[in-house]
């Protein structure tokens, strides 16, 4: 019988443990987290989404307070169309969060950027093209382009001098997604280095409609393989969604998969980067306090916690601050859903919004509990306090447990007491 351990995946000339940790944003996929699977051997991902944010509070820096000063008189608008993003600001916010990362990184492993490409804020191709090259600037080894995937994204960057030696992947959850990107970006002369292919019980937003269910992964990664060799492309595919143990990989590699994206397992780990309390309610809830719902303003569904505190909140609009969903004209969905509801209820002190949510503020603050579909498992990954709280895991622990382990096991690791 076989482990992951046995399988390696080649990009270039690297040599790697088959296990990439997803881009989990905001933050989720801390530098910590992808530092840990960069020096196991493996591919760590940060994400790009909110960077001035991260770094406010990574490096004591003030994008958001700054930005929100130039904008105050705003901020009780409906119209958003004027809160723009200083492409310099952008720029070295990304450099920052990036370039720290890459100094600390440590062993044979790779680390990556997951730039969601459905932040639109409030100008599309230039921020994305902002992000992708100050990321690359900044010596990041690979960029993942995630939800929204936009197809002219190549030629964003194809004049940058790292254009060739930069990893680029690309996530799909179709074929056809993949056959529309490869032939948009045909013109740059450049592949994709691997496709992760995510199927419907990833974390995060999903690349389905509400009818994600009717999809499996392994039917669409077979798919897309077979389409691959028949076109004689021999691009790396990493299936993604659902992937809980290290046997559940080797199924994947067996089949011919390149490697494995996983994330769920990663979110209770010290080195991730959601607060202890909320890690607590990813480990005690249930397969029935998970939903996928439409409340992002992306308006792809999303996988989250019942429980998550964003849902049905009314906060105002955080543009000024924030602003990261605003389309090219300055609109987002929850603004026309928050703007609907203070209409119907005049004198109202806070309003309460069903449909969609400030996506933003909640990220931001951990309030909105996105996750994968097996996050009910998380529970018989660890052990449990006498408090009936959980223990936590490093993020080592749960990466060696998929590397190593056989036959449906999941390792749990050393007792700690709960009073030490
Ligand atoms: C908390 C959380 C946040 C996520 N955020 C993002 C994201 O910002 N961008 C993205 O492309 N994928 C995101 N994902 C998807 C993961 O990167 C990954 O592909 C997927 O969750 C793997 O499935 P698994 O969680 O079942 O292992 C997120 C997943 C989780 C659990």
């Amino acid at each position: 019988m076989k482990c992951v351990d046995d399988f390696r995946l080649r990009l270039g000339k690297h040599e790697l443990v088959p296990i990439m940790v997803g881009g989990m944003g905001v933050d989720i996929s801390a530098a910590e987290l992808s530092l840990e699977a960069a020096r196991l051997g493996g591919v760590g991902h940060i994400s790009d989404a909110m960077v001035p944010t991260v770094s406010d509070r990574r490096f004591k820096t003030k994008y958001v307070k700054d930005k929100l000063q130039q904008y105050k008189f705003n901020v009780a608008n409906s119209d958003k169309s004027v809160v723009q993003f200083n492409m310099d600001m952008l720029a070295e916010a990304t450099a920052r969060h990036v370039s720290a990362t890459m100094e600390a990184k440590r062993g044979p492993g790779l680390i990556f950027i997951n730039c969601m490409e459905k932040l639109t804020m409030n100008a599309p191709r230039e921020t994305l093209r902002v992000r992708l090259r100050a990321a690359m600037d900044a010596g990041i080894e690979g960029i993942t382009l995630a939800a929204g995937l936009h197809l002219g994204s190549f030629a964003l960057i194809e004049d940058h001098p790292r254009f060739r030696d930069v990893h680029l992947g690309i996530i799909v959850s179709s074929l056809r997604a993949l056959q529309l990107f490869l032939k948009k970006s045909a013109r740059t002369g450049r592949l994709p280095d691997y496709v992760v292919v995510e199927g419907p019980l990833a974390g995060g937003h999903l690349g389905f409609g509400m009818d994600w269910a009717e999809y499996d992964l392994a039917t669409i990664t077979n798919e897309i393989q077979a389409w691959l060799k028949a076109e004689q492309l021999e691009i790396p595919v990493i299936p993604a969604g659902g992937i809980f143990t290290g046997t559940d990989a080797v199924n994947f590699l067996e089949a011919g998969a390149a490697a494995v994206q996983v994330a769920t397992r990663f979110t209770v780990t010290h080195e991730c980067g959601l607060p202890e309390d909320v890690q607590q309610h990813y480990l005690t809830a249930e397969e029935d306090g998970i939903e996928v719902n439409q409340i992002s303003p992306t308006g792809y569904p999303m996988r989250m916690l019942k429980s998550s505190p964003a849902i049905g909140d009314g906060i105002r609009p955080n543009c000024e601050a924030y602003g990261y969903l605003l389309d090219a004209k300055g609109n987002c969905q929850y603004i026309e859903a928050y703007n609907r509801e203070v209409a119907l209820h005049p004198g109202a002190k806070r309003v309460k919004v069903m449909d969609k949510t400030c996506l933003c503020t909640h990220m931001r603050n951990f309030e909105c509990w996105t996750c994968g579909h097996y996050t009910y498992r998380l529970k018989d990954t660890t052990r449990q306090n006498e408090d009936g709280s959980y223990q936590l895991l490093t993020a080592e622990h749960v990466f060696q447990d998929y590397q190593f382990s056989k036959d449906n096991k999941i390792a749990l690791p050393e007792l700690i007491s709960s009073t030490a």
